[in-house]
């Protein structure tokens, strides 16, 4: 027998955990998720319910011509169309519907906390004022805290291909919402805006090219994430943390490839928030079998399993961790317990509510 002391002060034998009940144990474990991009959240129904509530013409027949097109051969080719799928987005209804929709799939996949990333540029862009895209995604997340019990919080999240004074641009606009230290009386009370995120085409958009509005971001108090080593090289990564100095890296799954760089990543326990069905949907890794995400829980980096855009690239997140796992079998119940302990400890919330989370994640394992 391997006790193993937990953080909750619970015993829990790992090694008598047999390899079959980890699919319930995977579903029914207590977790957080950290990325997910709210507009990939969008399922096809959806999208045609919206367009065809606010009469927007789709360049797609039905529903099943849409899905259709979802063959995808690499993050710009999938952006391509999950920008296009963002478009029947025009009223504060249709974000607060898209929020509380993925919450019920969250709540359903035992997600007590979510942090979603949404992307106003490409609202904005298209005239959507940015006050409605804001004051329907934190109307989701009161309503999935009061009536799922779900707890959420939101991310903005710059363009990368879009230009730093565009970015200024858009935190000048969220400035109202932001809820932060040094931002006590916000026109809107109700924003759940914690931080700021980097996310679109990384190839050839290094962080440092927003290393003022980060800067700025900071100096407001901010929590700060940026996604780094998807497609990108391991520069980007260390350019995300020492640049940008953000908390968490989204992605980051090619830090492998530099060992000083894990040394850095685990040492300062930086999470990374890794995502398996993008990966394998947008080409990064070619098949799950050869997901590195055993060699990350390994290798000691604080390492997370998330959707990233799930009505895209085949499922939510206990998906994520059903697919990971049975194509991985060196991940074992200890490995379950870690990903979702380690969800709790790189969120945006008090020591409190992660120990309570804790302690309901050891109660899960502890009486298998
Ligand atoms: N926006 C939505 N999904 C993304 C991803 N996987 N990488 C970068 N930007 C994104
Ligand atoms: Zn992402």
């Amino acid at each position: 027998m391997a006790f193993f002391l937990s953080g909750s002060d619970t015993m829990i034998d790992f090694d008598a955990i047999p390899h079959d009940r980890l699919p319930v144990l995977l579903r029914t474990m207590p977790k957080a998720e950290l990325h997910i991009h709210i507009e990939g959240s969008l399922e096809p129904e959806l999208i045609f319910a919206l367009a065809q509530r606010n009469g927007v013409a789709l360049p797609y027949a039905n529903v099943e011509a849409l899905r259709a097109a979802y063959a995808f051969t690499d993050l710009q080719s999938f952006l391509d169309i999950y920008y296009a799928g963002a478009s029947v987005l025009l009223e504060e209804q249709d974000f607060f519907d898209m929020g509380l929709a993925y919450f019920e799939r969250a709540a359903a996949d035992n997600v007590v906390h979510a942090e979603l990333f949404f992307d106003p540029q490409t609202h904005t862009d298209r005239g959507v004022p940015i006050g409605t895209v804001i004051n329907g995604l934190s109307r989701a997340c009161e309503t999935a805290q009061r009536e799922l019990g779900v707890s959420g919080a939101l991310i903005l999240c710059f363009l990368r291909h879009l230009s730093e004074e565009a970015a200024f641009a858009t935190l000048d606009a969220a400035m109202p919402y932001l809820q932060t230290p040094l931002q006590t009386a916000p026109q809107s009370a109700r924003s759940r805006i914690v931080g700021v995120g980097l996310d679109s085409s990384e190839r050839g958009n290094p962080p440092e090219k927003f290393a003022r509005v980060f800067e700025r971001c900071r100096e407001l108090g901010l929590h700060l994430v940026a996604h780094a080593g998807e497609e990108g090289p391991p520069a980007y990564i260390w350019s995300a943390l020492d640049v940008l100095q953000v908390e968490r890296i989204d992605h980051g799954v090619a830090c492998l490839g530099d060992p000083a760089l894990v040394a850095r990543l685990a040492a300062e326990r930086v999470p990374l928030t890794v995502c398996p069905l993008s990966n394998v949907k947008l080409r990064v890794y070619p098949t799950m079998d050869r997901h590195n995400l055993a060699a990350l829980l390994d290798a000691g980096l604080c390492a997370t399993v998330n959707s990233d855009d799930p009505a895209y690239f085949g499922g939510y997140i206990n998906q994520n961790f059903m697919e990971a796992f049975a194509a991985l079998p060196q991940l074992t119940a200890r490995h379950a317990h870690r990903l979702a302990a380690n969800s709790f400890e790189a969120a945006f919330v008090d020591a409190a509510t992660k120990a309570r989370w804790n302690q309901m994640l050891d109660k899960v394992f502890a009486a298998d």
